[in-house]
């Protein structure tokens, strides 16, 4: 039987955790490795000439060895470690983009984006003079690939898309997409934050130039986020930030910087964040993503099923191919309101516009209810959920 609930104490208390999109919670194994490591081996890295920043620095190295495995990227030289999944996408942005972007370049995104994959190109927009082209979802929240092979043109210089939607949960084909915008001579980024912990990732398979992911959806703390690129970008892009680490030598009139990956890790970096998603890893392969996905597939087919008798619930994510989301609205409930009786039911969703307005807009809402599933959720937790949508309805007289 499929049952990992036991592994994160967080859910010994009386809660129905239906918010893993917005963060995963933490496996002992994760808490304990980075317990652990902080009683035993902790210093600065890559700083001390003593044994105990050696023993750290070769950690921080390991987590690193780790994350390409788990990505099946070439070599450790392209995992690079940030603060976050938003400055992993910055970092694409503000590198690469300025770098080789120029005035009337396109940038491809989609209607699925999440602010992060949306404001920096926004910026760029406004200073470089670039066009941002977006790729329409259909009335299920799918994104045919016909759409993308329309917005694709010769001006295309990037193509900038979530591998899985954190409000509908639509996956989008990646290699596909890759392959249209390597067709043009564009490169194709993927933002894997809500795919990463239900998917297998293998960015040598689907031929991705940049993929980013937050390590607190993995399982892992927050503070920590991948960005990897593919080597022949990776030389060619100019540092996001400097300072401490990324250099080589630095005098009053000339500095040298590193090579990537450190090039683009400036100051300590998240060190102990990178021994628990290291372990957040392991964690996960131990069980098996396979295994993951089916668990919570099961559980998305019961949820959709369930929630689809209650009368005046609108399900909004109903693309063919989804992860682990259902997003809906109710009839004269708005979503806060649905949100807090939740709450009183013991049952924690999320409500709102999930830090994707513009794909609010297109769906012709402000807000959804948004129940999200881990590897930890259960039928029960779904039951729950009902249960209090039943409660909010007695309590709106509907
Ligand atoms: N991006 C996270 C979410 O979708 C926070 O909730």
């Amino acid at each position: 039987m499929f049952d990992y609930k036991k592994d994160f104490p967080i859910l010994n208390q009386k809660i129905v955790y239906l918010d893993t999109a917005a963060s995963a919670q933490k496996p002992l194994a994760v808490i304990d490795a980075m317990s652990d490591f902080i009683k035993h081996d902790y210093a600065n890295i890559h700083r001390g000439i003593y044994d105990l920043s050696q023993r750290a620095s070769d950690r921080y190295e390991s987590a690193r060895e780790t994350v390409k495995k788990f990505i099946n990227a070439r070599n450790t030289d392209e995992v690079i470690f940030t603060h976050g999944g938003t400055e992993s996408a910055n970092l694409v942005a503000y590198s690469y983009g300025r770098e080789f972007l120029r005035e009337g370049d396109e940038v491809v995104i989609t209607e699925l984006e999440h602010h992060a994959n949306i404001v920096p190109w926004q910026v760029l927009r406004k200073e470089k003079g670039i066009k941002l082209s977006v790729v329409p979802i259909d009335a299920d929240g799918s994104i045919p690939i016909e759409k993308f092979k329309t917005a694709i043109s010769d001006k295309t210089k990037i193509v900038s898309f979530a591998h899985v939607s954190n409000v509908l949960g639509t996956i989008l084909p990646v290699k596909e997409i890759t392959a249209l915008a390597h067709a043009v001579g564009a490169v194709a980024v993927v933002d894997a934050c809500q795919s990463v912990q239900h998917l297998p990732i293998d960015v040598q398979n689907t031929d991705a130039d940049f993929l980013f992911f937050s390590g607190h959806k993995l399982y892992g703390p927050t503070g920590i986020g991948v960005l990897y690129v593919k080597r022949a970008l990776l030389e060619k892009m100019p540092p996001y930030q400097t300072g401490g680490g990324m250099i080589s030598s630095v005098s009053f009139d000339e500095t040298l910087y590193a090579e990537a990956p450190l090039r683009f890790e400036a100051g300590t970096p998240p060190i102990i964040e990178a021994i628990g998603l290291q372990a957040a890893m392991n964690y996960v392969k131990n069980i098996g993503l396979d295994k993951i996905a089916a668990h919570e597939h099961s559980i998305l087919k019961y949820a959709d099923e369930k929630l689809s008798l209650i009368p005046g619930l609108k399900i909004l994510s109903n693309a063919g191919k989804k992860s682990a989301i259902v997003s809906f609205v109710i009839e004269n409930i708005h979503s806060h309101d649905a949100g807090t009786i939740l709450n009183n039911y013991g049952v924690a969703v999320r409500a709102g516009h999930h830090c994707a307005q513009p794909l609010m807009d297109s769906l012709g809402v402000s807000s959804t209810v948004r129940a999200s599933f881990g590897l930890y959720s259960a039928m029960e937790d779904v039951d729950a959920l009902a249960a209090g949508i039943y409660e909010a309805k007695k309590i709106f007289g509907n």
